[in-house]
């Protein structure tokens, strides 16, 4: 459709049917079909409550999605097709890991193809639109919603934005494999003070353009088609009702002109905020501020004719929003084919979907500690499998958060993959802890399973404590006392305290929430299949008090290890840093060194596999900028490479950075170049290597 026929179509509307455009209305099988008939509704969420994420939903149907379709394509006026959204976040009917696990594999390839796949599902399902991915910074593990995106740092969670927007998008909007991505929550959602969900948000200028904007411009660099808006305040706005956010920075300093759209009900919410009286003021607020869909508030079908005819809004805005959402549906194809094909969708679940979330769920586990327990020895060996995880009738806890189409009925649980993993093994199963502690005494090693369900993290499931879930160390407590080996495998929606499963445990492997292929891709794990790859998109603080403990962290005029900014009772560094994890071989990174060449700085470090067994590297690249006009971060990640290196084998990793790109930005958002000394490294995590001082001018 040409953009002539756009404004053809929007010189036929009437005022109720500009402001239908912009309403999303909840609910795809009970929405009122008398709205949509009289044009009253642009675009439906498929989700039956605004916490979707922790209720299971019916699953989509094209079918049914058709017919709805069909009511407002045939019935309608002006046969304006309705734009279909669903929260689609880590895998549809293929599962894949929690966002959070997907960041621990550090391999923006995988996270593309995940996406992709996600993408071709829910489109065969009638999907057109999906709220993902979730690309919030996220620095506090007791807020719940750690789990749906990819840890504390910006550049990390920048690249693989950038990934699984392409890989959503890939296709087209308007391919039966391709679907609208929605970079959210735009901005700050994972400052939320305290980890309370929907709580204010205490964001510097500073912070807000180096660490909590860098995922969106990365979103909009990639060509994301849509945005939502997050629910918090900051700085004492809304973001909803935010213009210096929306507008200001995302079309006038970035020149974005996608679709913005607020969270549920968030437009009604600015009254709630205390910022609008009512909600015809929160309507005017939020559509001047830049949101274009108003969803599931109704906010906009109520007010926004009213509001243009007493003079209190320009019609041009709203026109501007309307353009915005018819171009998305014609870019979507849905002018020419408004239907989905019913064929497409597949009864069964594709094997190559499967195997896909089962690489990303192997290479998404994160080993913290090993004695050489693991891989378990295969042969005649007899193992206990124990831990309220480690229940098959609680299988679908390893879906995570946010699943909404996975089928418990396509699920192989752990225990029955790791029986299946050790044919000429005893494994012997105990659901109570009574039963377990005398069961591990028979047996040559201990698999204990725990952590935290699906339901302890996600939407509005905050937590004061993020050690264990209770019961659970008193549970490995009594293990130990068995002397036998403790294997611990943790399942975790957050960066877990696990410090004291570390004192306790041989090895503690932490699994986040694997999808539809947990089972098997831990079992492959535990017993040398596949070697653990993972490595910690977030810093596992020590305990609950440590939080926010961030890798990037400043230096401060008294840092520590001197005695400065530190805690009595507990350490000043975090149980594991940002970017570890061990596998089953051994790494050995050499010094980095770094010197100028046209203009560019060239980063090396030879990295050896010094083990005995195949493995998979991830170099990290870090800088720290010595001296600058503003405070830095002891060390910031400007680059990785997750690379293969079989036994005895080595490689000269290389990164070529410009001055650019080691620079910062001002409160206003502008790149600061600064001349001075750098330090760099190569190294395997945040917290080692041997760096190397450069000028760079
Ligand atoms: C969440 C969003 C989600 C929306 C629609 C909200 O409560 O914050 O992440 O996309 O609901 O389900």
């Amino acid at each position: 459709m040409s953009q002539a026929r756009i404004e053809n179509l929007l010189a036929q509307m009437t005022l109720e049917e500009k402001a239908g455009q912009l309403n999303q209305e909840p609910n795809s099988i009970e929405v009122d079909r008398t709205l949509v008939r009289r044009g009253l509704v642009g675009s439906v969420i498929c989700a039956n409550s605004a916490y979707a994420g922790n209720d299971r939903q019916a699953r989509v149907m094209a079918s049914a999605l058709n017919e709805l379709q069909r009511v407002a394509v045939e019935e309608t006026r002006l046969g304006i097709p309705l734009l279909l959204a669903r929260d689609v976040i880590h895998g549809h009917r293929a599962v894949a890991p929690i966002p959070l696990g997907q960041a621990a594999t550090w391999n923006p390839r995988l996270v593309e193809e995940v996406a992709a796949t996600a993408a071709s599902e829910a489109r065969a399902d009638g999907i057109h639109w999906a709220f993902t991915p979730m690309i919030d910074i996220a620095r506090d593990p007791r807020w719940g919603r750690m789990a749906e995106g990819f840890g504390e740092d910006p550049y990390l969670a920048s690249s693989l934005a950038a990934a699984a927007i392409n890989g959503y998008q890939r296709a087209g909007l308007d391919d039966p494999k391709g679907i609208v991505a929605c970079a959210k929550h735009y901005v700050g959602y994972g400052a939320a003070e305290g980890g309370r969900d929907y709580n204010s948000g205490e964001i510097t200028p500073h912070t807000l353009e180096n660490i909590f904007l860098p995922p969106f411009h990365a979103a909009v660099k990639a060509g994301v088609a849509t945005i939502m808006a997050a629910f918090l305040d900051i700085d004492g706005e809304p973001v909803t009702g935010s213009r210096r956010l929306l507008k200001g920075i995302l079309r006038e300093r970035w020149g974005w002109d996608g679709v913005i759209i607020c969270d549920w009900g968030a437009v009604a919410e600015l009254v709630k905020h205390g910022v609008a009286e009512n909600l015809k003021e929160a309507a005017a607020m939020a559509l001047r501020a830049g949101i274009d869909i108003d969803m599931a508030g109704q906010a906009y079908r109520a007010y926004l004719p009213e509001l243009v005819r007493e003079g209190a809004l320009p019609v041009s805005l709203v026109d501007e929003a309307v353009r915005r959402v018819l171009r998305l549906k014609d870019a979507c194809g849905l002018f020419d084919q408004p239907y989905t094909d019913e064929s497409l969708a597949t009864a069964d679940l594709p094997a190559s979907h499967r195997t896909q979330v089962r690489d990303m769920a192997q290479q998404s586990a994160v080993l913290l500690k090993n004695n050489g327990v693991l891989p378990l020895a295969k042969a005649r060996k007899n193992y206990a499998v124990v831990g309220p995880l480690a229940d098959p009738a609680v299988k679908e806890v390893w879906f995570g958060t946010w699943t909404i189409d996975g089928l418990a009925t396509d699920m192989v649980a752990f225990l029955d993959a790791f029986r299946q993993a050790l044919p000429d093994s005893g494994v012997w199963h105990a659901l109570l802890p009574d039963d377990a502690v005398g069961m591990v005494r028979m047996c040559d090693a201990v698999v204990a399973v725990i952590g935290e369900s699906n339901g302890r993290s996600g939407e509005d499931n905050a937590v004061t404590d993020i050690g264990l879930p209770p019961g659970q160390l008193d549970l490995l407590r009594a293990l130990k006392r068995a002397r036998k080996p403790i294997v611990a495998v943790v399942a975790a929606g957050r960066a877990l305290a696990v410090t004291e499963v570390c004192e306790l445990a041989d090895a503690v492997l932490l699994a986040f929430h694997g999808g539809l292929e947990s089972g098997p891709a831990l079992a492959d794990l535990l017993v040398g299949d596949a070697a653990p790859s993972g490595r910690l998109p977030v810093s596992l603080p020590v305990c609950t008090g440590q939080v926010p403990i961030p890798y990037n962290h400043k230096r401060t005029g008294r840092p520590v290890p001197l005695r400065g900014s530190r805690y009595l009772d507990a350490d000043d560094q975090p149980l594991f840093p940002f970017g570890f994890g061990l596998g089953y071989t051994e790494f050995r990174f050499s010094a980095t060194t770094a010197e100028i060449q046209g203009g560019t700085v060239v980063v090396r470090a030879t990295v050896d596999n010094v083990g005995n067994q195949d493995g998979v590297a991830v170099a990290q690249l870090y800088i720290r900028d010595e001296v600058s006009s503003q405070t830095r971060p002891v060390r910031e990640l400007r680059g990785f490479e997750r690379f293969p290196l079989p036994a005895g084998e080595s490689r000269v990793v290389e990164f070529s950075r410009t001055p650019e790109d080691l620079g910062f930005r001002d409160r206003d958002g502008s790149l600061v170049v600064e001349p001075g000394e750098f330090t760099f490294w190569i190294s395997p995590d945040a917290a080692s290597g041997v760096g190397v001082k450069l000028r760079v001018d």
